[in-house]
């Protein structure tokens, strides 16, 4: 097995001297934020927000609704069928890291998957997640 140092090494640029491979993870992947707009309790996402630049597809975005302190990840399972959780740690509240599709708290260590189930305590419950609609052009993410 390769040891943490090599495995950093390895990894060269993506991150320096991160303590958890769950971050080392989550240095490598692509976060991004999609443009949004709130109206009416419902956040909207269009669903281009899920193409990158190179044309590729993205799993998840990322949103921030106004009057939260936490974001909202966006997950696509599959073709107009989405998974918007919010990312609050269950456990005393932290917000969770994203990366290797897993939702993973940096306080003590609970893991989520991305529809927001536990998949490693000391988290009990699931994620808070917001009923999700879509149309031809958009998702729909409705915060009440
Ligand atoms: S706050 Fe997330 S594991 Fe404790």
């Amino acid at each position: 097995m390769m040891d943490r140092k090599k495995f950093v090494k390895t990894l060269g640029i993506c991150v320096v001297g991160i303590p958890l491979a769950s971050q080392v993870l989550q240095s490598c992947s692509s976060i991004y934020y999609a443009d949004t707009l709130e109206k009416g309790g419902k956040i909207i996402v269009e669903k281009s927000e899920f193409i990158n630049d190179k044309n590729k597809e993205r799993k998840y975005v990322l949103v921030t609704p106004q009057d939260t302190d936490f974001p909202i990840s966006l997950y696509k399972i599959e073709e107009d069928n989405y998974v918007a959780s919010l990312l609050k740690c269950t456990h005393r509240g932290c917000e969770l890291n994203v990366g290797g599709n897993i939702y993973s708290c940096p306080c003590h260590g609970s893991e989520f998957t991305t529809t927001g189930e536990v998949l490693e305590g000391p988290a009990e419950e699931q994620l808070k997640t917001f009923k999700t609609t879509t149309d031809d052009q958009n998702i729909y993410i409705y915060l009440n």
